[in-house]
């Protein structure tokens, strides 16, 4: 039996945790280092193994670990789930709220209900009823209920009436209170909400069934719905699921100090944070039809940088007592509706499908549509990825797709409907031959891509041309996408080095071309010889290398020879540049036409190295770039995360555990068992003012590669 002091520490461990877990979880404000999170947590856990009696409904601990469930089972709902009518434009909007005020007067003038407020019932023109705005989620709906306070069980939507059991699911939720943070609840207390899978993780979710063979889930919605309902809740904890609160059901003949005092659904919203549950903050309320206006126009454009989709808004009737009086239809309330976003998903017709060829050969097939409105603009054409997304599609030519336009994403085909394939549909493949040069293509196994690896095909050469000369690169002014087509079929150049050897004679015999233009052209591709060594490396195209990258790396190597001349290993220890990217450099610096073409160029008078200044400033140190440093204790003046990016910044990389790799442990006070274990394996121990003076020789050595 545990004594009294055992069951107060287990109480207050639970409390403890509780709170930083709502303050991490569900206000987006950590309170508590993780360390520490984690040593309590680890405290909480030992003594419930000793105790298992300790073991309450509502410890942290409970939120993982249950056993994979056969089957769910179905439940009733305590209260049906009702869904939401839709408006589609803002007449619909008005349309709305002309029905609630009249609703609401008729109401009035038979006697019934209070007096509503912003609603003047004797002006007969359009006056406002005070509604909530918020997002609509993209997400599962799920229905909570609260037994005195704990969670009970947490169930799916299912037809509104029945749904599922998930509760041990639901349990692995952080911003999901396991109780709620109130004195005295109510016996009974139904929350909703809607479950969801951040954008990035659903990301991460369809990359590494990709890996596995396992098929994509088509949307963060579908992924969270498949989640939901995933029968080892081990899994479903991996997954990260987050959750937004919406509805607050207060029974009719409630009585609670605080809970009786919400009257509206912005109380209702607060209420519901301070309950413990993450409540979405992009709420906001509304007096005119023009704020209800700007909130739409706002989140159309900025739900595009949220983490998480968003498909419209839901506009409440804020005031409770009149949501009362307005009451359901057979399924949805009349005190809500929601105003959807233009659709980014429709059905059309594949017409056609055509083959493209980038710069670097790689074959991008591209359906060819019955155009079809998306999210506003008209959309006519989509891209299928790869041969591999087109088996995965089994597309037929004359096949109806549901196409997706999202954000600033290219519009793709989301799948196929094979139900309205037309009789003998022929089935699409790729290309045995490059339909630019007729060459033969490879397809490595190792890869989805398709490519021509002909470096005289036309397509390869005028994408690395237009690359070249495009704005992040070279920047030359006055040559388009048609004039490098028309210089590579007029022969006037086939590698990015012949733009140099252009005169303004030559390109006048082009199509359309005139002196002055001619001559402007050539001044700017003299000109791009005074471009900075990043936008160079950037500009020639190899592969993974975007400018960002080409800034990175020109930074950390002051000229072609140095970057040229490093291992993979070398290039991969830049902070940010992978192993991917640092292979591919390797690659194309080994390729003999390649080098060819870098000798040419420097002929020419490109930039290939950096200005002196910023070279002196930048130079890396190869006592910490490819070094991996490991930092433990507390050190004299830096914090431990600001001696990481110090190493981090200067090419060395970072971990948080020794092992052989290990180059450096710098050490501070009270270093525990990481200095014992460097120690163990010899690995030299630094203070930080060694390292310090390490870092110090990072701005002046040169030597690099000597
Ligand atoms: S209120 C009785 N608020 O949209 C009304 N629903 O198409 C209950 N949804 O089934 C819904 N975000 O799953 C409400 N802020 C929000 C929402 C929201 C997403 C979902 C919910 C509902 C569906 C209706």
């Amino acid at each position: 039996m545990p004594n009294l002091e055992l069951v107060r520490r287990a109480e207050e461990l639970c409390k403890v945790l509780q709170q930083a877990s709502y303050a991490y979880y569900a206000l987006d404000t950590p309170s508590m280092d993780d360390a520490v999170y984690d040593a309590l947590y680890r405290e909480l856990q030992e003594l419930e193994a000793q105790y298992p009696q300790l073991i309450r409904a509502d410890s942290p601990t409970q939120r993982v670990g249950e056993h994979p469930l056969q089957q769910f089972y179905s439940v009733q709902h305590y209260i049906p789930l009702f869904s939401l009518d839709n408006a589609f434009n803002v007449g619909e909007v008005v349309a709305w709220q002309e029905r609630c005020q009249r609703l609401l007067k008729q109401d009035l003038e038979s006697g019934a209900g209070g007096q509503p407020q912003n609603l003047d019932v004797t002006d007969s023109s359009f006056t406002f009823l005070e509604s909530i705005c918020e997002l609509k989620i993209d997400g599962s709906a799920i229905a909570l209920s609260y037994r005195n306070g704990v969670l009970e069980r947490g169930a799916t939507r299912g037809d509104g009436t029945m749904g599922e059991d998930i509760t041990s699911n639901i349990k692995t939720i952080r911003s999901i209170p396991l109780r709620l943070n109130l004195e005295n609840p109510p016996d009974h207390l139904e929350i909703r909400g809607e479950a969801f899978l951040p954008i990035a993780t659903f990301e991460e979710i369809n990359q590494e069934r990709s890996q596995t063979g396992e098929s994509q889930f088509a949307n963060p919605r579908n992924a969270a719905a498949g989640t939901l309902r995933q029968l080892d809740p081990r899994i479903v904890a991996q997954r990260r699921l987050d959750f937004f609160a919406y509805t607050l059901h207060l029974p009719s003949d409630l009585q609670h100090p605080e809970l009786s005092q919400i009257k509206s659904q912005s109380q209702a919203l607060e209420c519901l944070q301070a309950l413990g549950f993450r409540v979405n903050p992009h709420r906001q309320l509304c007096k005119s039809l023009a704020e209800l206006q700007d909130y739409y126009n706002h989140w159309e454009e900025e739900r595009h940088h949220l983490p998480y989709m968003t498909d419209g808004m839901v506009i409440k009737v804020n005031n409770f007592p009149h949501q009362e009086q307005l009451g359901f239809t057979q399924k949805t309330p009349r005190w809500a509706i929601a105003w959807k976003y233009p659709a980014a998903e429709m059905p059309t017709i594949i017409e056609s499908v055509t083959v493209q060829v980038g710069r670097t050969g790689t074959l991008t097939p591209v359906a060819e549509l019955r155009p079809v409105q998306l999210a506003g603009t008209t959309v006519s054409r989509a891209t299928l990825h790869n041969s591999d997304r087109l088996a995965e599609l089994d597309l037929h030519i004359g096949d109806t797709a549901i196409v997706r336009k999202a954000g600033e994403i290219i519009p793709e085909v989301v799948r196929i409907l094979p139900e309205l394939r037309p009789l003998h549909a022929q089935r699409f493949a790729m290309p045995s031959h490059c339909p630019e040069c007729g060459q033969p293509v490879v397809k490595p196994l190792d890869e989805a891509a398709t490519r021509c690896i002909n470096r005289q095909c036309p397509a390869i050469v005028w994408g690395a041309i237009e690359h070249w000369v495009s704005r992040d690169a070279l920047d030359i002014n006055g040559i388009g996408e048609k004039l490098v087509r028309q210089m590579v079929k007029a022969n006037y150049v086939s590698s990015i080095a012949d733009l140099y050897s252009l005169t303004s004679e030559k390109l006048q015999t082009l199509e359309r071309m005139g002196a002055k233009s001619a001559d402007k052209i050539v001044a700017a591709i003299a000109k791009s010889k005074d471009k900075p060594w990043s936008r160079v490396l950037y500009g020639l195209g190899i592969r993974h290398v975007g400018a960002v990258n080409a800034q990175n790396l020109a930074d950390h190597f002051p000229n072609v020879e140095l970057l040229a001349s490093s291992s993979p290993e070398a290039i991969g220890s830049i902070y940010g540049i992978g192993t991917e990217i640092a292979q591919s450099i390797c690659d194309w610096f080994g390729d003999a036409t390649n080098q060819q073409l870098v000798k040419h160029l420097q002929e020419l008078g490109l930039q290939l190295q950096s200005s002196p200044s910023h070279q002196v400033a930048i130079a890396i140190n190869p006592q910490v770039t490819g070094k991996t440093f490991v930092v433990t204790g507390t050190l004299p003046t830096l914090k431990r995360d600001e001696a990481k990016t110090m190493i981090k910044a200067a090419g060395g990389k970072v971990t948080d555990s020794i092992s052989k790799k290990t180059n450096y442990l710098v050490v501070g006070e009270d270093a525990g068992s990481k200095l014992e274990k460097a120690q163990a394996l010899n690995i030299p121990c630094i203070s930080e003012a060694e390292l310090l003076a390490m870092l110090e020789t990072n701005t002046k050595s040169k030597n690099f590669f000597d």
